[in-house]
């Protein structure tokens, strides 16, 4: 050290600081370990690049917080193997947005224990720079974004999915069967929801309520779902719902009339009586509303 100059001294210093046993450049070697496992579980060659030639934050799907270097978000892309959803991502403690999409391999359920259940706290309260010492499984950033969708996951969808921190949650194109857990009746929080094109079935009612932030609801095409619709408040953001292909019945509620939806979708179900007045909802194309048991009124022909 001597010899060096007092410049290169600190060039050294630096990166001895940089090869410090918790952060190695931009990668939390907790991340890393982490991502290694997944890597490990799925095997898939689109993991070739995930190598320590870079850092984990620099990997293909990965993302990381700016300033801590915490892996926020991860998207696996489309993989050529056999898999399932590795119970793993729920040790990435920052991970905020998981998405794993259209991989016709990823079989199997919805891991329950994906994140433990717990509302999001305030953002504010949250540090930027992760205290030292971090807890292994220290609850801290919720997940808000899962688009697991266009897989082939099966099981019921976790009762703990509903009483998640999720604003976004993704699952359509998949073979989940069940019930819409009754956990979702007390959701505060989610904003997007799209379970269509799965074998889902019974009471979706939970997922209606007034209160709550739902603006785009997707439930098409599970054929079996069933609840009375008359019955359900509807959200007071709601602007997209697609019902198609299901067995809902009841009537259309008034305040459907009230809104100006983007997108209205009641068709195949045994939906009845006159639908509610509305210049939004008259104008609409016909074919939002055919083939239910006997809905009439603009913009279907008149009631009898
Ligand atoms: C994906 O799998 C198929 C059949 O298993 C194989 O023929 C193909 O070469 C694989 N593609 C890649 C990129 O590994
Ligand atoms: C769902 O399961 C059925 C058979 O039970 C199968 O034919 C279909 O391809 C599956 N769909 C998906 C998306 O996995
Ligand atoms: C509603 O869904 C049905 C069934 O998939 C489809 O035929 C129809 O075009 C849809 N209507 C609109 C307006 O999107």
């Amino acid at each position: 050290m001597a010899a060096l100059s007092e410049p290169l001294r600190f060039l050294l210093f630096f990166f001895l600081l940089c090869d410090s046993p918790v952060y190695a450049g931009k990668c939390h070697k907790g991340d890393k370990k982490v991502l290694l496992s997944i890597k490990n579980s799925i095997g898939d060659y689109i993991f070739t690049g995930w190598t320590s030639d870079f850092a984990c934050c620099d990997w293909s799907g990965v993302g990381c917080d700016e300033v801590s270097n915490r892996v926020t978000s991860l998207d696996v892309g489309q993989t050529n193997t056999t898999f399932s959803l590795p119970a793993a991502v729920s040790d990435l403690p920052f991970l905020t947005s998981l998405s794993f999409h259209k991989n016709p391999g990823l079989v199997g359920p919805i891991p329950a224990r994906h994140r433990p259940p717990h509302l999001p706290p305030s953002r504010l309260e949250q540090p930027l720079w992760p205290r030292p010492r971090l807890p292994r499984r220290a609850p801290t950033l919720p997940l808000d974004f899962l688009a697991i969708d266009r897989n082939r996951l099966t099981g019921p969808i976790p009762d703990s999915l509903g009483r998640s921190s999720l604003i976004y949650l993704y699952l359509s194109h998949n073979n989940l069967t069940g019930q819409v857990p009754a956990s979702f009746a007390g959701n505060t929080v989610a904003e997007v929801v799209d379970l269509s094109r799965n074998q889902l079935s019974g009471d979706a009612s939970a997922l209606f309520g007034k209160g709550k932030p739902l603006w785009r609801l997707d439930l098409s095409r599970n054929h079996e779902i069933e609840f009375d619709l008359g019955k359900v408040e509807i959200p007071e953001k709601i602007v997209a719902l697609d019902l198609n292909h299901n067995k809902v019945f009841g009537r259309l509620p008034p305040e459907m009339g009230k809104i100006q939806w983007q997108l209205l979708n009641v068709s195949y179900n045994r939906l009845c009586g006159r639908i509610p007045s509305g210049e939004r909802i008259e104008s609409m194309d016909q074919y939002s509303f055919l083939h239910n048991d006997c809905l009439c009124g603009p913009p279907l022909p008149p009631c009898k």
